[in-house]
């Protein structure tokens, strides 16, 4: 398990150990998009600005990596993952 916090409202969501970042996320935003769900299509990318990411995908590049997410596969490496959301 793991948090999310969303910088810009301060709001905070707990993702469980079963579920998806994706899934955590779309509780508090339901607007927030995806397609795919499988790390393949880069819809639900979204800038972290501060917490470990555990990539989980092949998608994003290099340059990418050290400060997005693919919540839909992606999880944390333990503490909580602030969003630029
Ligand atoms: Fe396609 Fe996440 S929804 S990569």
């Amino acid at each position: 398990e793991f948090e999310l916090v969303l910088a810009r409202s301060g709001e905070t969501v707990r993702v469980g150990a079963t579920e998806t970042a994706l899934a955590a996320l779309r509780r508090i935003r339901p607007d927030a998009v995806y397609s795919c769900r499988q790390g393949f299509c880069g819809t639900c990318k979204t800038r972290v600005l501060a917490g470990e990411i555990d990539h989980r995908d092949r998608l994003l590049t290099p340059g990418e990596r050290p400060d997005h997410l693919l919540t839909c596969v992606s999880r944390s490496t333990g503490g909580a993952l602030t969003l630029d959301l």
